[in-house]
Order: C-alpha cells, then structure tokens, then sequence
C-alpha cells in the first residue's frame, strides 16, 4: 500500500493496481500548483465530508477517469445525479472493494455543501487493504468514538488532522493516538490557510515526547507500507 500527500487533506492510495483518492482540494489549494489533476488517476474516490475544501476537485477527476465516488448518501447520490459512478455508505457501514475493506466510521464535524445544501453527516474511513490497515479521521474532534477501532481494527499508520481551528490540534491529536493504539501519525489539514498554520518542530516534538511518531509530508510525497 502507497500513500502520498497531495496537500490539505487529498491523498492517493495505491492498493495493488488499484488508485483510491481521498477528499482531492488540489486546484484551489496554491501550495498544490505542482499537482496536475488531469494527471492523477483514480479508480475510486473517497469523500469524507461535503466541505469544499475535500471535494473540489471530485466532479472534474470522476468525470475524467470514471472512478467510482464512495461516501455517505448524501454526497454519494449527489454525485450520481451528475451521472457520476458512486457507492453509498453510512456510518458503521463496511464493504469489500476490489482493493480491500472500507468501513465508514465517526467524524465529529459537520458537512454542507460549498452551496449550503445538506451533505449527510461527516465521516472518516478505516481501510484494510494488502495486509496494512489505515484509519483516515477526515475532519473530526478528538472522539471516545475513536476507541472503538481498535477493538476491531490493528492499525499501521493513521491519518488525523492537526491544523486545531477546524478539527483536532496537536495535544488532542495525541491523544486521538492514544485512543486508536497507533503511535505512526501522518498528520493532514495544516497550513492550507491561516487558521490552521502550525509549528512543525513543535508539533514533532511533542508527538516525540509521548513516544510516537508524527510524519509532515511535503507534497507529493509518498510512503510505502
Ligand atoms: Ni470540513
Ligand atoms: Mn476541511
């Protein structure tokens, strides 16, 4: 399993030959300039929450590559009337895809549309694909919720945001690391726009202080599990 940063809260995940995006913000992200999405290819991609800054780029990649749109309902059928391949999932739901098993899970967040209009209730995704299983938060508070996953799920590497403002920040993050039992952090959401600018050292070091390990990626930057 590959994942790499695409910048705010985009991601690629490469399971096998399968190519899985995850909430694409890349054209309306300045710090993305270098990522051309006509040049991203997908086969799946998985939306977290309605908020514009995770579905963006959704409709013109879907649109281009056929990928099948996997969220909640509500944003599901909302890229289905734009005659956009999609899977409807809800919370505590799990299918198995082609690429390995996605659960939709709790987000403690909130999800309109760029227009106002009603996305469904936020969500994260648990992915156990190629013997490695993932937990991408999404937007989300730090939740007890989050004790529940590994109860079900060992974790490899987690993805939770850290930019504090929208969702969690830096002290609840670790303990959100705390309450999945995975000490390998990719850290998302941070430094697209002021209110979520962070101090990486700083950050860093007190993931390290509680001996775990935050990961910043630069974008574009990829890691094999
Ligand atoms: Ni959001
Ligand atoms: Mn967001």
């Amino acid at each position: 399993m590959k994942i790499t940063f695409y910048g705010h809260a985009s991601l690629g995940i490469q399971i096998n030959t399968i190519n899985i995006l995850v909430d694409p913000f890349i054209t309306g992200n300045p710090k993305a300039k270098d990522i051309d999405i006509d040049n991203l290819q997908a086969d799946f991609i998985l939306v977290t929450h309605a908020h514009q800054d995770h579905i963006l780029d959704v409709e013109a990649i879907a649109k281009r590559t056929g990928a099948t749109v996997v969220s909640n309902y509500e944003i599901a059928t909302y890229y289905g009337n734009l005659g956009i391949e999609n899977h409807p999932m809800n919370h505590g739901g799990k299918w198995d895809f082609e690429f390995g098993t996605v659960k939709y899970v709790n987000a403690i967040h909130t999800s309109s549309f760029p227009d106002g209009s009603y996305g469904g209730q936020p969500g994260g995704f648990i992915i156990e694909g190629e013997h490695k299983n993932i937990y991408i938060a999404g937007d989300t508070a730090l939740t007890f919720d989050m004790k529940l996953i590994p109860l079900q799920t060992p974790l490899d590497l987690a993805i939770l945001p850290i930019g504090d403002n929208f969702t969690m920040g830096i002290d609840d993050a670790i303990m959100a690391s705390d309450f999945i039992e995975c000490d390998k952090i990719l850290g998302y959401h941070f430094d697209t726009f002021g209110y979520i600018e962070i101090d990486h050292d700083e950050a860093k070091r007190k993931f390290f202080e509680n001996n775990k390990d935050l990961m910043l990626f630069e974008i574009g930057e990829s890691i094999e599990l």
